[in-house]
């Protein structure tokens, strides 16, 4: 296939080329190119972007007595209807032994429909474990998340995090780090529960901004401590972006992401008679808060925007259509009279790059560049899958989007694809969406049509 007249959009630069795909590699990017017998696809007026890498997902995860109601293929769907081609899951350490937990996640993992890899969640540690981390690597997975929140089910120790960090250097693996104060948050939620509040507003004022900010300091002293790289997921307040540049001012090699969510909405959305739709972990803010991560994202403190997406029903009593099936699902009612059993999550994975596009890039918030660098690029460095994915080059994966720069679309729940009952952006006017998207060469989104399958999607070992 030879896609001609098109505007490249990298992380570093836009020009005018044509794309040459073989198989299911890029061949040759340069101008004119002629080459006989190539399928030609004239992209005039699109513009050309590498597949979003979205390092943050949590697709089919159990959580309080329900699941995720994205599984590997529903959620790998709406992913490549919104752009991208790759995602990182999460394994969780729910078998004895970490390998063991791997297998049991690849089965599941199986079924997806883009390109996928996985962390590994490090919620236990001892001599035995610490000892089998190395071996990830033989397993493709490189990264290790760590909690300091969710005591007695999730939170690490600071001494074992900081093992944690020691053995991650010593192997060329990476931390990445939940930052809130599990301890405060403990004591807070009980105080609540105790005098008789239990809305959802609560789950943002038990978990205080001032938490994270400390657990992210935290981090990156111990990071410092253990001569190791670490990265901080999902950042939600001012005060960690300030602590990313204090750090690494002072030679941490700190990375950050932020997620959409944390970049329009405040505590406030937890105050609506919907509230229970914007519960998630770390919460949402303030307008201060918003406007300091956006200009992290525009100066560089910040590297990567992934989504968190770990979406619920809001009324899972209630079934949706989904392939032409009813689907019903537990979701947000379950703590609709306490608000510590509202599952934690938001849907987002499809509507990364079509609500950035038109708040970062449409209100000149962020340059074309920075946006692929953020949501492609940066995530497939840092997480070892460059130049592999995230990349228009040659050699690299033919995960091609073709975008409408001025394709309007009054965005919501109808368009997202994503398996649950609400969306976050309902009645957004959006502009500039994918047209067209190729995973490895292949079609498989045109417009609202979907070519993709189950199981197309390929494990990505790191
Ligand atoms: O609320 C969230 N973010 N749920 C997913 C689990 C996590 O902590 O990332
Ligand atoms: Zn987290
Ligand atoms: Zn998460």
């Amino acid at each position: 296939m030879l896609i001609k007249n098109a505007t490249l959009i990298t992380a570093s630069e836009s020009f005018m080329a044509d794309i040459l795909v073989e198989g299911e590699k890029i061949s040759q990017i340069g101008q004119n190119l002629q080459v006989e017998n190539a399928d030609i696809l004239d992209a005039t007026s699109k513009l050309i972007l590498p597949g979003g890498v979205d390092p943050h997902v949590h697709l089919d995860l159990p959580m309080f007595g329900t699941v995720s109601s994205d599984d590997h293929y529903t959620g790998t769907k709406a992913a490549a209807f919104g752009g991208t081609t790759t995602i990182i899951d999460f394994v969780s350490f729910d078998s004895p032994t970490l390998r063991e937990s791997v297998d049991k996640w690849r089965v599941k993992a199986e079924k997806a429909a883009v390109d996928y890899s996985a962390h590994m969640n490090l919620t236990r540690f001892d001599e035995k474990i610490a000892a089998e981390i190395p071996s990830l690597r033989e397993m493709g997975i490189t990264t290790l998340k760590v909690f300091t929140a969710y005591n007695d089910r999730l939170r690490l120790s600071d001494g074992d995090i900081f093992r944690a960090l020691r053995i991650e250097r010593d192997n060329g693996m990476l931390v990445m780090l939940h930052a809130e104060n599990g301890d405060v948050i403990d004591q807070l939620i009980t105080d609540a529960l105790n005098t008789d509040h239990w809305q959802p507003e609560w789950h943002a004022r038990t978990r205080p901004a001032w938490g994270a900010v400390e657990a992210t300091l935290r981090a990156c002293a111990l990071a410092a401590q253990a001569d190791a790289p670490i990265y901080i997921v999902h950042l939600n307040a001012a005060g960690e972006v300030d602590m990313l540049r204090y750090a690494r001012e002072r030679g941490v090699q700190v990375m950050g992401e932020t997620c959409p969510q944390y970049l329009f909405f405040t505590e406030d959305e937890l105050r609506r008679p919907d509230g229970a739709k914007w519960i998630c972990s770390p919460p949402m803010r303030t307008v201060a808060d918003n406007q300091r991560l956006w200009e992290g994202l525009a100066d560089g403190t910040i590297q990567t925007i992934g989504t968190d997406h770990c979406p619920f029903f809001y009324d899972g009593t209630k079934p949706i259509m989904y392939e032409g099936k009813e689907i019903t699902i537990p979701g947000k009612e379950l703590g609709k009279d306490d608000f510590t059993k509202i599952p934690n999550g938001l849907p987002g994975v499809g509507d990364r790059l079509a609500v950035l596009w038109t708040t970062g890039v449409g209100s000149g918030k962020l340059t074309a560049n920075q946006f692929v660098a953020l949501t492609s690029t940066n995530p497939a460095k840092i997480f070892g899958l460059y130049p592999r994915k995230g990349a228009l080059l040659p050699g690299a994966d033919a995960d091609i989007v073709i975008w409408d720069p001025q394709k309007k679309v009054k965005y919501g729940v109808a368009h997202s694809h994503q398996r649950t009952d609400y969306n976050l952006y309902e009645g957004w006017e959006l502009v500039g969406y994918p047209e067209k998207v190729f995973l490895r060469g292949k079609l498989i989104v045109d417009g609202e049509k979907w070519l993709g399958k189950a199981r197309m999607g390929e494990f990505l070992p790191r």
